[in-house]
């Protein structure tokens, strides 16, 4: 037994997360943490919202609130959706909460210490009309690189340059919409990650077998002198965590807070304090520092690729760049995009399917599955209602859910609601039960190397091979001549489905508790060994036949669903 601690990449609290955004993080990262503990192991598993920055203020002003009642309700909205998609977060915390004020504060302050924080006293764009500093999105105009005229002041969304709102032409504020902006002297601070070039590029090469995705994007960042400028981590903004060295001021810097992709990651850190606080767990060090028990920990990050560098470079750089014995990442999973319908799924356009839409359309399973096995992992891929439809369809109501009626309803018919004694296994049996021991070794070493592709894969195979033993087995006919022979096929078919349920349940954790609750068992046993696991309900244990687990996608919704979320979300 090990200890896993996993986190997903905590998305931004302005607004509700689309398919794209979930299958990027959240949901693979729930799917390796409910398989680790099907195992055995001890896991944590955490996640928060990303509450800070100007993506917060702006939402929050649009919906004419007030940004901190903003922020609560939009939590308490993802919190929800999270529920609603079975993530199994051991806290779903917020990077607003007090432990990552501290936290953060205490950060700034050690890496001041270790003379890796620089005062910088620079020009920035102020805006006369709103009487203030205009970082990042408060601020537009056309971008230099290629004209795209509603460039924000960090990044181009045409071209993708990263820019300094001082690049922009033609800027104007995006609150007033003012162009009345002069440049005035302003004090920020630099984290100076260019000085720990060599100790990151000796310890990223020291990171054995990470996804070529994840370490392609860290070198070319560390090596192109691009990525590792140093950073601004300050802002002029109001909300956020304020600039203080641990519990003291600092001096220059008053009414300056923290830039959100500084204090983001250290989130995760104070996420294990808010999962204290919240009385679930007694010891958040144990797994964060590793003088106090987390040098057993392996600890894996989950994420889309836009944030790989973050979490390759800048984070490390807090942790190694503080001198204290803080857990530092093992293994970092990264995605590329999904893609909707011919195009990509858009937050600021509202193109896509949105979680809360989703849920509203079909049950958390049916997303569960298609996404996990179409996972963007070696390449960006592309969701289409006909290939949602034509999976669904097939892998979850003709392949596992049809298994399961029939085998229930047929046991139901000829032998009654309970496990038939009779009969021996034969050579049918042996061959099935050597593939399913072949086939789960496989699923097993797919999931400890997070593939989930493959995982899905071969889950997909081993409810195959089940649906192949049943017809060539066909107890139906058996049961004329030789109805012992169809009472041993049946109860091997019902333990079946018992098997199924435990392998499945990261996949989609409500058919599989479905499963149990019709077998009548909390036997929630890993078959380490096939022969035995399928010994697990014995002749006599009484069980239900279920309710359709999945009911078949029509031509009709496909339709009405595709013409729905054709346009823009409003
Ligand atoms: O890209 C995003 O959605 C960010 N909110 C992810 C932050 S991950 C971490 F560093 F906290
Ligand atoms: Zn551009």
């Amino acid at each position: 037994m090990a200890r896993h601690l996993i986190t997903s990449a905590i998305p931004y609290i302005n607004g509700i997360k689309h398919l794209g955004n979930l299958v990027g993080s959240q949901l693979p990262a729930d799917l390796y943490a409910r398989y680790l503990r099907g195992r055995g192991h001890e896991v944590l598993f955490l996640c928060a919202t990303d509450e800070h920055g100007t993506p917060a203020e702006l939402a929050a002003a649009k919906a004419g609130k007030p940004v901190a009642d903003y922020c609560a309700e939009m939590w308490e909205v993802q919190d929800k959706l999270s529920q609603g998609f079975r993530l199994s977060f051991d806290h779903f915390g917020r990077s607003s909460s007090e432990q990552n004020r501290k936290l953060t504060q205490h950060f700034a302050g050690k890496l001041f210490e270790a003379g890796l924080i620089e005062e910088v006293t620079e020009k920035q764009v102020y805006s006369n009309a709103d009487g203030r500093f205009l970082p990042d999105r408060y601020i537009e105009g056309t971008c230099p690189n290629c004209g795209f005229e509603s460039a924000r002041g960090d990044q181009c969304d045409n071209c993708t340059k990263q820019l300094d709102p001082v690049d922009l032409i033609n800027p104007h504020s995006t609150i007033s919409g003012s162009t009345d902006l002069e440049m005035r002297e302003t004090k920020h601070l630099y984290l100076r990650q260019s000085q720990m070039k060599d100790r990151l590029e000796e310890w990223i090469d020291t990171r054995q077998g990470w996804p070529v995705l994840t370490t392609s994007i860290a070198k070319k960042w560390l090596n192109d002198g691009d990525g590792l400028q140093d950073r601004g981590i300050t802002r002029d903004l109001d909300w956020g965590v304020p600039v203080q060295r641990g519990d003291a001021p600092w001096p220059g810097m008053e009414g300056k807070v923290f830039y959100v992709w500084f204090d983001a990651p250290i989130e995760y850190i104070a996420c294990g304090a808010e999962w204290v606080e919240a009385g679930k767990g007694d010891d958040w060090e144990r797994w964060w520092r590793t003088d106090k028990g987390a040098e057993d920990v392996r600890y894996t990050q989950f994420m889309g690729k836009d944030n790989v560098p973050f979490h390759t470079l800048s984070f490390p750089v807090t942790i190694l760049g503080s001198g204290e014995p803080w857990k530092l990442v093992d293994y970092i999973k990264s995605f590329n995009y999904l893609n909707y319908d011919g195009g990509q799924f858009s937050t600021s356009r509202g193109r896509g399917v949105f979680m809360d839409q989703a849920l509203d359309i079909l049950p958390a399973d049916y997303w569960r599955w298609w996404l996990l096995s179409h996972a963007p992992e070696s390449s960006d891929a592309e969701f289409t209602w006909e290939n949602f439809q034509a999976n669904v369809n097939k892998d979850l109501a003709d392949v596992l859910g049809n298994f399961v009626s029939r085998v229930t309803k047929f046991c139901r018919s000829k032998f009654g609601e309970e496990v038939p004694e009779a009969g021996s296994y034969g050579p049918d049996e042996t061959a099935l039960i050597d593939t399913l021991t072949t086939r789960i070794r496989a699923y097993e070493a797919h999931m400890e190397a997070i593939e989930v592709r493959k995982s899905a894969t071969e889950l997909r195979a081993i409810w195959v091979a089940g649906n192949e033993y049943l017809q060539t087995a066909a107890p139906w006919s058996t049961f004329k001549e030789d109805p012992d022979r169809a009472a041993m096929q049946i109860r091997l078919a019902l333990n079946l489905i018992r098997l199924y349920a435990v392998l499945s349940a990261p996949f989609i954790p409500d058919a599989s508790a479905a499963m149990l609750q019709a077998m009548q068992t909390e036997d929630c046993h890993w078959p380490d060994d096939v022969h035995t696991a399928l010994e697990s309900l014995e002749p006599g244990h009484a069980f239900t036949v279920p309710d359709v687990l999945f009911a078949k996608i029509t031509d009709n919704q496909r339709e009405e669903w595709a013409a729905r979320f054709a346009g823009t979300r409003t």
